[in-house]
């Protein structure tokens, strides 16, 4: 099993070649061990590696070759094995391996390693006879602690964790109380007051529960490798509870007092034992998985409430079968945003393109004849390639790079010859500074924008304008009053087949434009929530609805929704729809649903999940009364009319092939954005387009939750309306949309679609 990226698990043929001292072992059974490699598969704080990664450590099997110096062991010994990772066969050193003794089952003993684990913590809990014990967490770590403890003489058990949902594992293993305290709430955990408090978890709120729980003079052991940081204050109630907190981990087995240079064999034994005497009993708590499944078995560690752990059979896998290569998919790199090439002559800038959308900005500024310079705030995931695009085009540069990791801000400066920035204020205060690209966490877009634009820089914002509409409106009309350009990042505009089809439909090349059908499949790892795509900049903002404002639709879908609407012209007038949360690792949707009219009474169907494992796929397509066009997948359409001067063939299907590569799309984006500043007119992509898109995507928020259709310029005029009567997000008014077209709940045709600009 080999992780390539960042939260993708594939397959891979291995060549193994036992050297001097080892054994040759056929794998059985190895055990996931589920706290790390959830860690590590997401790449949470303390749990980083590098790619690609073997993952595992705990596994068993049967002996098939000896190194002649090798003693102990013969050919057909089953044993337990220390530090393997995942794999069908593997080449172990001798004092690694461990012979399973007759009555214990083989994949049983593939738990060594997480048993030597959880009973390193039970060691150093240095637990008297009788002594009430409490644990947090029912994890393979945590169950494992609770049965190496009772087996150890400890007194009653209080297991702690946070659902329900895996009690009937902790009585199994003989907890005589159980608290969840999502349920009863964390005040009960006070009242404990236990001796001694094994924590399980990881968690810095498991932690602090585990201080908590703990008596006076109790002890504290911190089992679970600590994946963030626990406030400051629980040293404070440490000191004055007197607690004793005691780290740790199995790196340190070896010089942990008490345990003596044999310690790791003796302890090995008694679990082995333990296993064969059926004392200590796992088969609970592991759920066998085959190997072929890896991808789908990660995904569950990070989102199955209800899994303790997973063991890995192999049995099956050597008779016949070979490996299937999920190493084909997709790379982990978001769709379409991988690094491509690009020929010099693919980046142009052609002026007088856009122009119809009239007027400059408000106030007057002065014509730039210099390439525009940048100030990048949010340097995270998006900023790395926004600044490749940047250093692309012909017109524009990166000079100063401002984030609240300083690391990431001297990383993109450095690759930029731009300075890193201490602070926002420092960076605005720059004069060679004459635009943002802002590419933050979306709750921090409205603000950070309006300070730049009052600071006189112009703004590129990263999409969506802001979490909600009402900011979102807010900051559109603030900025309107500055006078700087107001852009949001849509560079998919800027597709050469895109500029093509809009031409097309703008000449009436297909005719009444009557159905949209916009798809947007993907497959999120589940590190994504965590990360991003590449977890350059570890956080939780995606997965939160306060800091992202929404999950697919938000995130992805507003890209396409801005194409609908730049290509057709059309305007959504209402839309039903209903969203889902399938994968549960975030709180905001991964998967929705829409059903659209448009203001000349077209349809559209809309749907998109990030959850589909190993699919990606886009689909755009208008239908019009006289022909059809796609973008997505691959450019391709057909018509029945002829149009004069477009040179398209009547009646023959034609097809272009897939959109302009990513880094294309968004260089020619950052070079028109900054032909607009320099000749001191509207941007193509204004802050007003970023406010439709969110009004149509409020409006499904809004139809999902309430059950009714809405319209998105009644939400509009809602929020640009002066407050109180903002409350009145009420379901479908019929008005007028933008081409002056009444919408009605029947299909009208009233022309041909035309572009709202
Ligand atoms: N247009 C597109 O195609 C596209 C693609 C991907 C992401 N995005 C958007 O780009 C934005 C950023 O996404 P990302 O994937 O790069 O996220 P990210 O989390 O990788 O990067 C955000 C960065 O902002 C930094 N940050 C947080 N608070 C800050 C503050 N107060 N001041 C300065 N820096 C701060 C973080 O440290 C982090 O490095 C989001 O709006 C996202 O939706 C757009």
């Amino acid at each position: 099993v080999s992780w390539p990226a960042l939260g993708r698990a594939a397959l891979e043929p291995i060549t193994v070649e036992p050297g001097a001292r080892e054994v040759l072992v056929e794998i059985a059974a190895s055990v996931i061990s589920s706290g790390t490699e959830r860690a590590r598969f997401v790449g949470l704080p303390n749990a980083r590696v590098d790619f690609p990664h073997r993952p595992g450590c705990s596994a068993s099997g049967r002996v098939i070759g000896l190194d002649p110096g090798v003693q102990g062991f013969r050919i057909g010994d089953e044993v337990a094995l220390l530090d393997v990772p995942h794999q069908s066969i593997a080449a172990v050193p001798a004092e690694r391996a461990f012979l399973v003794p007759a009555g214990t089952s083989l994949p049983d003993a593939a738990i060594l390693q997480l048993a030597l684990i959880a009973g390193l913590g039970v060691h150093q809990a240095r637990l008297r006879s009788e002594e009430p014990l409490g644990i947090i967490g029912v994890g393979l770590i945590g169950a494992l602690a609770q049965r190496l403890a009772r087996l150890q003489g400890a007194g009653p058990c209080t297991t702690i964790a946070r659902t329900p949902a895996k009690e009937g594992i902790a009585r199994a293993g003989g907890a005589v109380a159980f608290l969840a305290v999502e349920e009863q709430g964390t005040s009960a955990v006070q009242h404990l007051e236990l001796p001694v408090v094994i924590e399980a978890t990881g968690d810095p709120e498991a932690l602090a529960l585990a201080i908590d729980a703990a008596a006076p003079g109790g002890r504290v052991i911190m089992l679970g490798s600590p994946r963030g940081q626990a406030p400051l204050a629980l040293l404070e109630t440490i000191r004055r509870k007197r607690l004793l907190l005691i780290g740790s981990h199995i790196t340190r087995f070896e010089g942990t007092p008490g345990l003596g240079p044999a310690g790791l064999a003796a302890m090995a034994g008694r679990v082995l034992k333990a296993l064969a005497a059926g004392s200590l009993s796992v088969a609970d708590l592991l759920e066998d998985v085959d190997p072929r499944e890896a991808a789908r078995l990660y995904r569950r560690l990070v989102n199955d409430r209800e899994l303790v752990g997973a063991r890995f059979d192999w049995t099956g896998f050597l008779n016949g079968d070979a490996p299937i290569r999920e190493g084909e998919r997709r790379s982990c790199a978001p769709a379409g945003t991988a690094p491509q090439a690009i020929p010099p002559s693919a980046v142009t800038d052609r002026p007088g393109e856009g122009l119809s959308w009239g007027g400059g900005p408000a106030g007057v500024r002065r014509q730039i004849d210099r390439p525009i310079r940048f100030g990048f705030v949010g340097c995270g995931e998006i900023a790395v390639f926004n600044a490749e695009a940047i250093a692309t085009a012909p017109n524009t540069s990166t000079v100063a790079c401002f984030d609240i990791n300083p690391e990431l801000a001297h990383d993109l400066a450095q690759r930029h010859g731009a300075v890193a920035m201490p602070s926002l204020p420092a960076l605005l205060e720059r004069d060679d500074v004459d635009a943002v690209v802002l590419s933050l966490p979306h709750h921090l877009h409205a603000p950070t924008a309006l300070e730049a634009a009052q600071a006189g820089k112009h703004v590129v914002v990263e999409k969506p304008v802001a979490t909600d509409l009402r900011s979102a409106a807010e900051l559109v009309q603030a900025v309107e009053r500055t006078g700087v350009a107001l852009s949001v990042c849509f560079p998919e505009r800027y597709s050469t087949g895109t500029t093509r089809a809009k031409e097309i439909v703008e000449r009436n090349g297909l005719g009444d434009i009557f159905m949209v059908e916009l798809l947007w499949y993907a497959d999120k790892p589940p590190s994504y929530w965590f990360g991003g795509f590449t977890g350059r900049s570890a956080s939780t903002w995606r997965m939160r609805p306060e800091t992202s404002g929404g999950g697919v639709l938000l995130m992805n879908a507003c890209h396409g929704l801005d194409l609908v609407r730049h290509v057709t012209g059309l305007e959504v007038a209402s839309v039903s729809a209903s969203t889902a949360n399938v994968g549960k690792i975030g709180d905001v949707e991964d998967t929705f649903a829409i059903e659209v009219r448009f203001g000349n009474g077209a349809l559209g169907i809309m749907a998109g999940t990030s959850t589909v494992g190993g699919l990606h796929h886009e689909s755009l397509r208008f239908l019009g009364t006289d022909g059809w066009l796609g973008l997505r997948p691959v450019w391709e359409m057909r018509t029945s009319r002829r149009v004069a001067d477009l040179g398209i063939k009547v009646n023959v299907p034609i097809r272009l092939g897939p959109p302009s590569p990513p880094l294309v799309t968004r260089s020619r984006y950052f070079s028109r954005f900054a032909s607009a500043v320099r000749d001191n007119r509207r941007p193509d992509v204004t802050g007003a387009d970023g406010l439709w898109v969110q009004a149509v995507i409020t409006a499904a928020y809004e139809a999902a939750m309430s059950g009714a259709r809405v319209s998105p310029a009644g939400l509009l005029e809602d929020f640009t309306r002066p407050p109180p009567q903002t409350a009145n997000r009420s379901p479908e008014r019929p008005r007028k949309g933008r081409s002056g077209v009444t919408v009605s709940g029947t299909l009208t045709m009233s022309g041909r679609a035309r572009s709202p600009r």
